[in-house]
């Protein structure tokens, strides 16, 4: 069949991933045998598709004449043996690598010879379970997150042996099914789960070093670079007994590569049973009557007092959008005449940046300057900034109705730090042909959620100021794990977009 549209599919596996499968692939008028080796499990997806569906026609979303045609396009088989008439057999089952390696040759043993194999795998080698196929070039990763159905992203996986046509046929058929197909050639967490390392990495790696609790940092990374939830909510939610696996297994796979390094408290928290949502107990507590994040407390907005002092010029000094907060009436006319002194220093932390510019450590504070606006600011003391220093800078900004978050000295604050870490590892992935810069910010967008793609946020910020940031981090902690890309290094030289190829054609 390769080289025509796909019609007739086969899904074996009825759990989360395949009944979803099923679903779209019926909706688009396939028509879908659904198998499962646990009996009662294809008639338990088929209700919970019909229960989807119903939802739909009830919210106005599809008609009942198009709910009830596309339930009768998923009929089950009962045995591999019936679904030997199908193009195309997607496999969502247990995620173990030994076993779709024999599904995939017992069902080479029946299929037709052009019929194409996909896996829904997320974390196995798709060259490792092609490698145990008769024919290899009709086997590549399909790979859906959940709810597959609202979820409109899916990765087209190539492994080394994959055809071109097998790729085409799995693209043409993920469009027609209403998602967005990426193609991604076969490499550990392929495109979504390998981008996604970054934020969580960096969330921990910022707590290990008591840089601030982890609410504070949620709620960073929530107020000033606008992610949905931060790092700790979303562990809590996807459990630690899954992420510390996906964490280590990534780390493993990259032999060992420091960017992917996680950090020893996540393990600790793991063995204790801190798992999250799903033992009660994680970063947050959940109780009976929910839980989780709570408000981070803000000072009361009474009115300021404190002299402020700021620089206009060199590399500590607060861009407009920060000056703009400020009450311009009581910035002294020196530093030493300042109760508080903001700097903003990009490429080093507040103690180097202090003891550069020989200021009064005591009356320094400093201000992420990228990700500051009135919805909130980051603000770091260093070791010697004193507490009338900080409860100053913060009455200051609470009298303009500006949440303010409190850190401890680190080269990039947290939002700043942590998108700069996501720019540079898809930076990396692009670099390694994982994937097209345009294709890793649709992917990161769609299935992560993040408010920007990569590769547009690097160039909203400025490649030069992403490349500062982890000179800054690389510098300060002599660790490989901040390495800038070639990738991000080359086009912040060349003042060129972070989306451009390596070579002009
Ligand atoms: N759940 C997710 O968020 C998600 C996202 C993307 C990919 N995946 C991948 O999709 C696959 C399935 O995940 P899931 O969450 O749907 O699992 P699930 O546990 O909900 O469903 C798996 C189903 O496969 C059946 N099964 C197991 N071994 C079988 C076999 N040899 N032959 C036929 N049926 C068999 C089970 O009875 C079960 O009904 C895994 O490879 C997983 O890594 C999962």
């Amino acid at each position: 069949m390769m080289g025509r549209e796909v019609q007739r599919v086969g899904v074996i596996g009825a759990g989360a991933m395949g009944r979803g499968i099923a679903q779209v692939c019926a909706a688009a008028g396939c028509s879908v045998q659904l198998f499962d080796t646990a009996k009662e499990a294809v008639a338990r997806a088929r209700d919970a598709v019909g229960g989807d569906l119903a939802r739909g026609v009830a919210k106005g979303r599809l008609s009942q004449e198009d709910a009830d045609a596309t339930l009768a396009r998923i009929q089950p088989a009962n045995e591999l043996r019936d679904m030997s008439d199908c193009e195309l057999l997607v496999e969502a089952i247990v995620e173990k690598l030994e076993v779709k390696q024999q599904l995939f040759r017992e069902l080479e043993a029946t299929v037709r010879p052009d019929c194409i194999l996909a896996t829904n795998t997320s974390s196995l080698s798709v060259t490792a379970i092609a490698a145990a196929c008769e024919h290899p070039g009709r086997v590549a990763g399909w790979h859906f997150f959940n709810p597959v159905p609202r979820m409109r992203l899916v990765e087209v996986i190539q492994a080394p042996r994959t055809s071109a046509e097998t790729v085409e046929a799995l693209v043409e058929l993920s469009t027609r099914v209403g998602h967005r197909a990426i193609v991604a050639s076969d490499s550990p967490g392929f495109v979504v789960n390998h981008a996604g390392r970054a934020f969580v990495t960096e969330g921990l790696k910022l707590l290990s070093e008591c840089v601030a609790e982890h609410s504070m940092l949620d709620a960073i990374l929530r107020n000033c670079a606008g992610f949905r939830m931060g790092p700790f909510e979303l562990l809590d939610l996807t459990g630690l007994d899954v992420s510390v696996p996906v964490m280590e297994s990534i780390h493993a796979q990259y032999y060992g590569d420091d960017r992917y390094r996680p950090v020893t408290l996540a393990r600790t928290r793991l063995m204790a049973g801190l798992l999250g949502r799903k033992s009660g107990q994680g970063f947050y507590s959940y109780g009976s009557r929910g839980g989780g994040a709570a408000p981070v407390p803000q000072p009361p907005a009474i009115p300021a007092e404190a002299a402020l002092w700021w620089p206009t010029e060199g590399p500590a000094a607060l861009p407009e959008t920060i000056t703009s907060l400020l009450p311009a009436a009581r910035r002294a006319t020196e530093p030493r005449h300042a109760d508080v002194i903001f700097l903003a220093p990009l490429g080093a932390d507040l103690s180097t940046t202090a003891a550069q510019l020989q200021l009064d450590a005591a009356k320094v504070i400093a201000i992420d300057p990228v990700f500051a606006g009135t919805s909130g600011v980051t603000l770091m003391a260093c070791p010697a900034t004193a507490a009338s220093t900080v409860m100053a800078a913060r009455a200051t900004f609470a009298a303009q109705s500006v949440l303010t978050f409190v850190i401890s000295d680190t080269p990039g604050y947290v939002a700043s730090r942590v998108v700069a870490c996501i720019v540079n590892l898809a930076c990396e992935m692009a670099q390694q042909g994982i994937a097209s810069p345009a294709d890793i910010d649709v992917a990161v967008r769609l299935a992560l959620g993040y408010p920007a793609g990569p590769f547009e946020w690097g160039d909203r910020l400025g490649a030069a100021r992403v490349l500062q940031i982890l000179e800054g981090l690389h510098a300060t902690f002599g660790d490989q794990r901040y390495r800038p890309s070639p990738w991000l290094v080359r086009r912040a030289r060349l003042s060129l977009p972070l989306s451009a190829p390596d070579r002009q054609n």
